[in-house]
């Protein structure tokens, strides 16, 4: 009989043996046959979601390659042909992939002919995250927010204490531990998109244009973003985003387009009473010094009524017994406050815009009736027959009064483009019935109107509208939202 410790290690020697090889992420791992068992399996990382790809090298029809994702635990048999939890990537012309979840890990299983041989190639990736978001572009600038990388913990009010954030909002400080973020960007002509999507790939590309500033934002209060503000860009060309995070994780590639040179509207950005406002607004060239507004710069007749007005609505909500009286289980005021906060933002903050260039009559050029709710949304064929939905674009003559009397006159003309319905929908949704707001309201904004059935449908089936989304990632922006 041999002795205990040996016995041990005879176990550890036969388990170290079976165990399979880990793949690792964010490179790729070259294979051959000739020098792997048949059939073959690789252990997977566990990470929320993989992006998987296998390349043949060479010519071979019997190759299968199969995934589970249940555990990449030694004990656990090689997925194949009819297993249960095994999938098989499909491959087409050498190639294949797969995007999933591999909470506890998995295992790839490669399946052959004995007589065939063949070199392979296996990359692992984190799938792409949630997208970055684009503010806004002007003539040669634009606003690119990284995804939200971090949840703000808001305390949420309660009676008797019900104390509301102030008018004049402050950003929260600053992230705790905040990821690595780079914005990689190219004119699209570059086909950054078509290399691999990887952070070692990306970052070692030269980035177009010149990134100003640099900043964490909490654009929706509730979530961190970094914003990059990038100078030095083309007119009339459009461009590719990622947002590298921690050189390993890639979100995007979105896609925008720079407006015309004739494009005369600056940025406004970085208000923390209006933290959503990121795009170009129809005011008078920046002081010099500056290239966008933000706000050190904005003058006080902009932001101190848009202050007042939010202080004074906020007075009367209070009026209301928030959170003792209930007006609606789902709803309480401080949602009333913060959804009134980005519709008077938005409403302030007049858009400016124009057609995109893949689309250049594509606005309607008649405004709507004075008794209609707004622009609706509709599509006409473009140059190249394809259906394409207009913007709710509105041309503006130098003479139009301004929508927000606070701001001061342009000087030449411009196209509004209009804020999305849903917005006002969803104020009216979150306040009380006593505050009396009502979609299309005539108090601040008389004669206002807005971009009808983008995103909800004209009836207000919820997302049913023509698009669906305020903007896209290929750079269309449709209704002014924030
Ligand atoms: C993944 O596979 C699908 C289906 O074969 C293919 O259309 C797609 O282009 C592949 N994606 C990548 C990034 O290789
Ligand atoms: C395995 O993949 C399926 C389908 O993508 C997914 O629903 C499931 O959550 C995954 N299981 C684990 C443990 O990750
Ligand atoms: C009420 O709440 C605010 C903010 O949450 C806090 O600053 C204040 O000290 C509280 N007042 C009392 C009397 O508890
Ligand atoms: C962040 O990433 C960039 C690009 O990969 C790199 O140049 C920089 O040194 C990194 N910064 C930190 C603080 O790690
Ligand atoms: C970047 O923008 C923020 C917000 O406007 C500002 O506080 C900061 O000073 C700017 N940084 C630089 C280097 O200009
Ligand atoms: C808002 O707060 C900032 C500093 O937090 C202050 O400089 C500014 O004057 C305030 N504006 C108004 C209208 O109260
Ligand atoms: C807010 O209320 C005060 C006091 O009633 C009033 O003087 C002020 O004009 C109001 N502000 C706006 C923007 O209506
Ligand atoms: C930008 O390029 C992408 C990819 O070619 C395209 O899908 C998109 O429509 C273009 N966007 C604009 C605004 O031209």
């Amino acid at each position: 009989m041999l002795p205990e410790s040996l016995l041990l290690l005879l176990t550890s020697a036969l388990a170290l043996a079976q165990s399979r090889q880990e793949l690792p992420l964010n490179i790729v791992s070259s294979f051959a046959t000739q020098r792997l068992p048949n059939p073959a399996s690789f252990s997977l990382p566990a990470e929320e979601q993989l992006f998987i790809s296998v390349a043949l090298c060479s010519d071979s029809s019997s190759a299968r390659f199969f995934i589970s994702n249940s555990s990449n635990s030694d004990s656990v048999d090689d997925p194949g042909p009819g297993g249960t939890n095994a999938f098989e990537i499909i491959l087409n012309h050498g190639q294949g992939n797969w995007t999933g979840r591999f909470a506890n890990g998995g295992i790839l299983g490669l399946q052959r002919d004995a007589s065939s041989d063949f070199s392979f190639d296996i990359a692992l990736f984190h799938q792409s995250l949630d997208l970055p978001f684009f503010g806004d572009s002007t003539s040669n600038q634009a606003l690119i927010f990284s995804r939200q990388f971090q949840g703000i913990e808001n305390v949420k009010p309660t009676y008797p204490n019900y104390t509301l954030p102030a008018a004049n909002l402050s950003q929260p400080l600053a992230p705790s531990n905040p990821p690595n973020l780079t914005l990689i960007m190219a004119e699209t002509s570059v086909g950054l998109a078509n290399g691999p999507h990887t952070g070692c790939s990306l970052s070692s590309r030269s980035t177009a244009g010149t990134i100003r500033n640099e900043t964490f934002w909490a654009r929706e209060v509730d979530f961190w973003r970094k914003e990059f503000l990038v100078t030095g860009l083309n007119p009339s060309t459009n461009y590719t985003a990622f947002v590298v995070e921690d050189n390993t994780k890639v979100s995007g590639p979105i896609y925008f387009a720079t407006k015309s040179s004739g494009f005369t509207c600056p940025l406004v950005h970085s208000l923390p009473y209006c933290p959503g406002v990121a795009y170009a607004v129809p005011l008078p060239p920046p002081p010099a010094g500056s290239v966008v507004y933000d706000n050190t710069n904005l003058p006080d007749a902009v932001s101190q009524p848009l202050i007042s007005y939010m202080a004074n609505f906020t007075t009367s909500l209070t009026t209301f017994a928030c959170g003792r009286d209930w007006y609606s289980p789902l709803v309480g005021c401080n949602d009333c406050q913060r959804e009134y906060r980005k519709w008077l933002c938005a409403i302030s903050f007049t858009r400016c815009s124009e057609p995109s260039p893949s689309n250049p009559n594509g606005f309607t050029a008649t405004p709507a009736e004075p008794s209609a709710t707004g622009i609706s949304a509709t599509a006409r064929p473009g140059p190249d027959g394809a259906q394409r939905v207009l913007s709710a674009l509105l041309p503006q003559e130098t003479r139009d009064a301004p929508r927000n009397p606070f701001l001061p006159p342009m000087g030449s003309p411009y196209m509004m483009l209009q804020p999305c319905l849903e917005m006002c929908n969803a104020v009216d949704r979150a306040c009380p019935p006593f505050l009396g707001f009502q979609c299309p309201t005539n108090n601040f904004n008389a004669g206002a109107s807005y971009g009808v059935g983008y995103i909800d449908s004209a009836d207000g089936d919820k997302d049913q509208g023509l698009t669906g989304a305020a903007q896209d990632r290929w750079g269309n922006v449709w209704c002014h939202m924030i």
